[in-house]
C-alpha cells in the first residue's frame, strides 16, 4: 500500500491522521503527529480505520462546504479580527493556532515578528489546504495533522496559543491543561467561544448540510463558565471582549495567562 503524502490529500477522503479524540485511550496504537509537507504516515487503510474509531464530525465536512457555509454566514470576517487583535497585541515570536482549517489566521502573520508559526488541525484536507496558503504566502508556517488534545507540541514554549471556535468540540479542562504545558511565562491562551443564545442556532442554516453534522457534536458554553473552568486549570483571565456576528450570533474572546505570571488587566467587554 503506498503511503499517502500532502499532495494526495486533495483526491482522498477527508481523514484524521489519528487516532481518536480521547487521548491516552488509544495514544499507544497512535502514530505520531503528521507534520504535513513531510510524509503523512499513515496508509489508506489505516485511515480508514481511524476514520470509524473517531467521532469527530469535522473529518466529514468537505473543505468546500466549509468555507463555502463560511462565506454564506459572513463570519469569517470576525474571526480573523479577533484574531489580528490578539497578534497585534501580543506580537508572539513563537505561535500556534489549534484548529487552524485552512489557515486563514496565517496571513496576519508578520515574519519579522514571529519566528515560529504553527498550525495544528484534526482534518487531513484542511491542514493540506493551509499548508498551500502558507507556500503561496510565502510564509515560513509548519502544520501539523493531529488531535490539539494529543499533539505533542515539542516546539514550545509558545508566546501565544490562540483557539477559535474549537473549545466547543473538545474538553475544556483538557485543553487548558494541554496549553498550560506549552505557554512560556507571560505567554498568552487566545479563545473565541460562540456564546449560547436561545432562539440562535448553534449551526446557521445555509445550502452547506454537512455542517449540520455540527449540531449535535458541539457544547456550547457561556464564557464565564469556560473562564471559570481555566481558572479552575491555573490561568487567570486578562480580558474578555464580546463581538456581535451576523444572525445574533455572539463570539467571546477571552484571553488567559498561566496565573501569577503579571497583574491582571481591567477586564474590558466591548462591542
Ligand atoms: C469552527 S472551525 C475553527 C475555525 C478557525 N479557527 C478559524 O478561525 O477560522 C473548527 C476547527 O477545529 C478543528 N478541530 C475540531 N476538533 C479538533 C481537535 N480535537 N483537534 C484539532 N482540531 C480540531 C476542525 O477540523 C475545524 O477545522
Amino acid at each position: 500500500m503506498r503511503r499517502r503524502d500532502a499532495t494526495d490529500v486533495a483526491s482522498t477522503p477527508d481523514v484524521p491522521c489519528t487516532g481518536p479524540s480521547v487521548c491516552g485511550m488509544a495514544r499507544a496504537s497512535r502514530p505520531p503527529s503528521i507534520s504535513l509537507g513531510a510524509r503523512c504516515a499513515p496508509t489508506l487503510d489505516e485511515q480508514d480505520e481511524r476514520m470509524s474509531m473517531d467521532g469527530s464530525p469535522w473529518l466529514s465536512i468537505p473543505l468546500a462546504d466549509y468555507e463555502g457555509h463560511m462565506d454564506a454566514i459572513g463570519q469569517s470576517g470576525a474571526l480573523r479580527r479577533l484574531f489580528a487583535e490578539v497578534y497585534a497585541a501580543v506580537k508572539p515570536e513563537r505561535l500556534a493556532v489549534l484548529g487552524c482549517t485552512t489557515g486563514a489566521d496565517f496571513g496576519d502573520v508578520d515574519p519579522a515578528v514571529t519566528q515560529l508559526a504553527l498550525g495544528v488541525d484534526i482534518n487531513a484536507r484542511y491542514i493540506a489546504a493551509a499548508e498551500r496558503r502558507a507556500i503561496k504566502l510565502g510564509l515560513n508556517a509548519q502544520f501539523i495533522c493531529d488531535d490539539a488534545l494529543c499533539v505533542d507540541l515539542s516546539h514550545a514554549p509558545f508566546d501565544l496559543v490562540h483557539a477559535a471556535l474549537l473549545i466547543e468540540y473538545l474538553d475544556p479542562a483538557a485543553l487548558f491543561r494541554q496549553v498550560r504545558r506549552w505557554l512560556c511565562g507571560g505567554g498568552v491562551f487566545s479563545v473565541v467561544s460562540q456564546e449560547p443564545s436561545v432562539g440562535v442556532d448553534a449551526v446557521s442554516a445555509t445550502k452547506f448540510d454537512s455542517l449540520q453534522l455540527l449540531a449535535g457534536h458541539m457544547t456550547l458554553r457561556p464564557a464565564v463558565e469556560i473562564e471559570r473552568i481555566g481558572i479552575q486549570e491555573g490561568f487567570a483571565l486578562k480580558s474578555r471582549r464580546s463581538l456581535e456576528v451576523s444572525r445574533g450570533k455572539m463570539f467571546m474572546h477571552s484571553r488567559f495567562e498561566v496565573a501569577g505570571a503579571a497583574p491582571p488587566d481591567l477586564l474590558q467587554t466591548t462591542q
